[in-house]
């Protein structure tokens, strides 16, 4: 399944395959000779066999977030020097958003610009991080402070990747799908939540990879449309359109800072500020109550929490204060979206309705 995208000047084509794809294809297809590939320890396997032989060099990062720094950008920036790599070469990420984030971060400032691919190894990846253009490294203490716009021209998802995903990526990439799905709707067919389910044996590595990787497929399909809807329609987030993808992010955010940056995944975080949205949208009149519902019966079907507070939700004033620092708040109006009658939509809130926030997340 291919899918074209165009985020501002920039194409965007997606590759939706069954096998790793090899570096000689990849270079014919994009007309160049010469390629660094990006991994982490997890994924080297990956990119050797997407280099199969050929004459790259390989830059190999430690796994997990707290490389996602400035110096990881700098040894990138170096491997690629010391290959040789000029203007026309090309960065080809191999893994997770971590990977992507920072090969395409290094790729949109070495010379000023280099080529980029990325071959995407997680769900999370394949159905968000790898998909918009956004790249970016953690400094300061923040989660992506530093960062630019830079769509990869291709982005492969090879589904034979997801084979051996361990189930808590699984969670992480399935909660950024659901949220997805409730904003074009189509989460709503009993047919869509249906294949939700079927990946339930993925969440907790009962399943066998074949037919959960068959179930999923359609799903990374139809998040990839959506998102590059979105994407398309406001690539730099000016208008407003993209700012919808933040559905639950706010609350996740402010619950990942006050339970400890790392205990909760992404994901789980994101499906309890999913159940928190709904209930504001709810509370304010603008979600229906029977698509609220809906979205939690999917959700705990699926175990993830969505009950208040959440449980690792220990340090209240560390969520209030997450929350007002939220770089989403402007002009001391705090901004959540929240499903609607169609779809989903921004509402701001100002700092007078703070307590409905703390009682929505069973703080008051
Ligand atoms: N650019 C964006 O728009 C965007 C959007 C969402 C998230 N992100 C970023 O993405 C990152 C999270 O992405 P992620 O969840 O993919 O994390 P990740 O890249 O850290 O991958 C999660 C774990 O899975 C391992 N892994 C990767 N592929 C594997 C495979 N096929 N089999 C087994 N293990 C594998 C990784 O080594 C890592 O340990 C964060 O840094 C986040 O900020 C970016």
């Amino acid at each position: 399944m291919n899918y074209d995208f165009t985020f501002g000047r920039r194409k965007s084509s997606v590759h939706i395959e069954q096998d790793i794809p090899g570096l000689d294809g990849i270079l014919a297809a994009i007309e160049s000779e010469r390629a660094v590939l990006v991994c982490d320890t997890n994924t080297v396997e990956m990119a050797e066999v997407v280099r199969g032989g050929a004459a790259a060099a390989v830059c190999v990062l430690p796994y997990g977030e707290n490389t996602k720094n400035w110096q990881s950008v700098e040894k990138i920036l170096r491997v690629a020097a010391e290959a040789g790599l000029d203007r026309d070469g090309l960065f080809v990420a191999v893994g997770g958003g971590l990977v992507s984030d920072l090969c395409a971060f290094a790729a949109s400032v070495y010379k000023r610009g280099a080529g980029l691919v990325i071959v995407s190894t997680t769900l999370l990846g394949m159905v968000d991080a790898a998909l918009g253009g956004k790249t970016g490294f953690d400094m300061l203490g923040i989660r992506n402070f530093a960062g630019t716009f830079y769509p990869a021209p291709h982005i492969y998802m090879p589904l034979a990747a997801l084979g051996t995903l361990p189930p808590r990526e699984w969670r992480s990439g399935l909660a950024e799908i659901i949220k997805t799905l409730v904003l074009d709707d189509s989460f709503y067919a009993a047919e869509t939540r249906g294949r939700l389910l079927a990946l339930k044996p993925a969440l907790s590595g009962e399943g066998t990879p074949t037919p959960l990787i068959e179930a999923a497929a359609s799903l990374i399909a139809r998040s990839v449309a959506v998102k590059g809807r979105i994407v398309q329609n406001d690539p730099e987030e000016r208008g407003g359109e993209r700012m919808l993808l933040n559905l639950g992010h706010t609350f996740a955010h402010a619950l990942e800072s006050a339970a400890g940056l790392g205990r909760l995944s992404h994901g789980e975080a994101v499906a309890w500020g999913l159940s928190r949205a709904c209930a504001l949208g709810e509370e304010l009149g603008i979600t229906p109550p029977e698509r609220a519902e809906a979205v939690r019966a999917v959700l705990e079907e699926l175990d993830y929490e969505t009950g208040t507070p959440h449980p690792a939700l220990v340090d209240s004033g560390a969520f209030v204060q997450a929350l007002k620092s939220d770089k989403k708040k402007t002009r001391g109006l705090f901004r959540f979206v929240v499903p609607a009658g169609w779809g989903a939509c921004i509402v701001t809130i100002n700092n007078d309705s703070l307590n409905l926030i703390e009682k929505i997340s069973g703080l008051a």
